[in-house]
């Protein structure tokens, strides 16, 4: 077991706190997997004595315990919590901070930092611990958590770097992308370099496309204050997608150390084709949802949604087709795909592969309609599918696609929230499913020239009903007519465009 820390969340009274952190760190407890003499700090701006935090803390995690609370786990969880009264604007703020945490204060001297808080908060709170020391590892180290998104573009990116590296080592930032903490996800890396039959095939001889697709139903609800600054592109796509993408291409690297799993998916997104911006609308669509019904239920538009201004042009939508010029992919379009309020809530990658050579049963009805896919369903259905074409039983030579399907929940495991891991990693010290600073400048130049396409041009925003799977026109971006969107798990739905 790693030695203990001290986990002090900034905006610990903030939806991720409520929904994912402490929900996380309490399943983490209940596993056993918390040092023993951990504590938590929550800093938070509300007026709240440890009484009503705690009474907080515990409908947080009911709302989210697997199999319900355990009353003597909380117990034990509870008695690691403190809230601390802070605004973290607030420079004295800091200041009792560090008393707070001063080395015969009784806290392990290890200290994670979990910046829970608005990007734009970022650098002045790093700073601000800095100066009062709290950054120097003399007698234990101390860790930065920093959520997504890491600045707003290429340029901001840098500048947010910039200001960090003059008070942390490159070792002591946990870039987090809450995704390659989903079990699927890493899951990729063990179905490619675990298994020797993929790869002969794992490339552009046999493979013809990749999907990678995440669907929301939920609407904006009441983040419109960040997401409207942001989008579907910078808040899904430019992180979620793109990392998803890096793990399906990247080359087997060397070692499952944190460095050679890092510089192979540098490497990939190094060699991502620039897009010219004025190749953006052959390869980059978005659009925003009107009023609809999800689950039956009228939804309104987004343009009316609490917080998003009239004059918003903000996509919620967000498409793009990439290539990856090196010797495996190239050619292999990669459609990457996102939305809110679509009809599915779900996310996968899909990938199809080529036609056979001959086409042998021509005069079957296996002619061509059929193709293999691999599927890996990341959520909410964990897992991997491949589907192919056999005979039906009888004496006619009728063709039907099948599947074989590893459920990754079989065998009794209960899937686990990507945060507990990576809130474990950073105990651990294990950085390699957390993003290096050069990866997320490659990731900035991926979506960049679309971004700076896009703000140019107000129009070109097209419009989808909610609950709809979004615009047909984002068929735009495919290379061949007879490549379409992929909706679902099972083998081509009639549905799909
Ligand atoms: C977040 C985005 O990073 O990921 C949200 O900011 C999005 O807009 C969420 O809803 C999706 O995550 P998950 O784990 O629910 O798929």
């Amino acid at each position: 077991m790693a030695d203990p820390c001290t986990y002090v969340i900034f905006g610990a009274t903030a939806n991720l706190s409520r929904l994912k952190l402490l929900p996380a760190l309490y399943h983490l407890e209940e596993a056993e997997r918390l040092p023993s003499t951990t504590r938590i700090l929550m800093i938070g701006r509300r007026e709240w004595s440890q009484a009503h935090c705690m009474k907080e803390v515990r409908t947080w995690v009911d709302s989210k315990a697997r199999g319900g609370t355990n009353h003597a786990v909380f117990e034990r969880f509870s008695a690691r919590i403190e809230y601390f009264l802070g605004d973290l604007h607030d420079d004295d703020m800091y200041q009792r901070l560090a008393s707070q945490l001063c080395p015969d204060c009784g806290y392990p001297r290890n200290i994670a930092f979990y910046m829970s808080v608005s990007p734009a908060d970022f650098g002045p709170v790093v700073e601000l611990l800095a100066a009062v020391g709290l950054l120097r590892q003399d007698d234990g180290w101390r860790r930065v958590v920093v959520e997504k998104p890491f600045g707003y573009d290429l340029a901001s990116a840098r500048d947010l770097h910039r200001r960090l590296e003059r008070c942390l080592e490159e070792e002591q930032i946990y870039r987090i992308d809450h995704y390659l903490g989903k079990s699927t996800v890493r899951n990729v890396l063990v179905f490619r370099f675990a298994n020797t039959m993929m790869e002969p095939l794992w490339n552009r001889n046999y493979i013809d496309h990749v999907q990678i697709t995440h669907s929301e139903t939920l609407g904006v609800g009441t983040r419109a204050a960040y997401y409207d600054g942001a989008g579907a592109l910078r808040d899904m796509l430019q992180s979620h997608l793109l990392q998803l993408l890096t793990l399906v291409a990247m080359e087997p690297p060397a070692s499952m150390e944190a460095e050679a799993l890092r510089d192979e998916k540098v490497k990939v997104l190094r060699s991502v084709r620039p897009i010219p911006e004025d190749a953006v609308p052959q390869q980059a669509f978005r659009a925003r949802y009107g009023a609809g019904q999800i689950d039956g239920k009228p939804v309104p538009a987004y343009l009316d949604e609490a917080g998003v201004p009239p004059d918003s042009a903000t996509e919620s939508y967000a498409a793009l087709k990439v290539y990856i010029d090196n010797w495996r992919w190239s050619g292999v379009p990669f459609y990457l795909r996102t939305g809110k309020r679509l009809a599915r809530a779900q996310s996968m990658v899909s990938i199809r592969f080529r036609r056979p050579p001959q086409q042998f049963f021509a005069d079957t009805q296996a002619r061509d309609l059929y193709r293999n896919w691999i599927v890996l369903g990341i959520q909410p259905q964990e897992c991997l599918r491949m589907e192919m074409t056999i005979k039906e039983p009888g004496l006619e030579m009728h063709t039907r696609q099948t599947s074989l399907d590893a459920s990754l929940l079989d065998g009794g495991g209960q899937s686990t929230d990507a945060y507990e891991d990576l809130l474990l990693d950073v105990i651990e010290g294990d950085r390699s499913l957390f993003l290096r600073y050069d990866e997320v400048e490659s990731l900035w130049r991926v979506v960049d020239p679309v971004l700076r396409c896009w703000s140019a041009n107000a129009d070109g925003l097209a419009t989808y009903p909610a609950g709809s799977w979004g615009p047909p026109d984002s068929r735009c971006i495919f290379d061949d007519p007879d490549q379409r969107w992929r909706h679902s798990m099972s083998p081509e739905a009639p549905g799909d465009d």
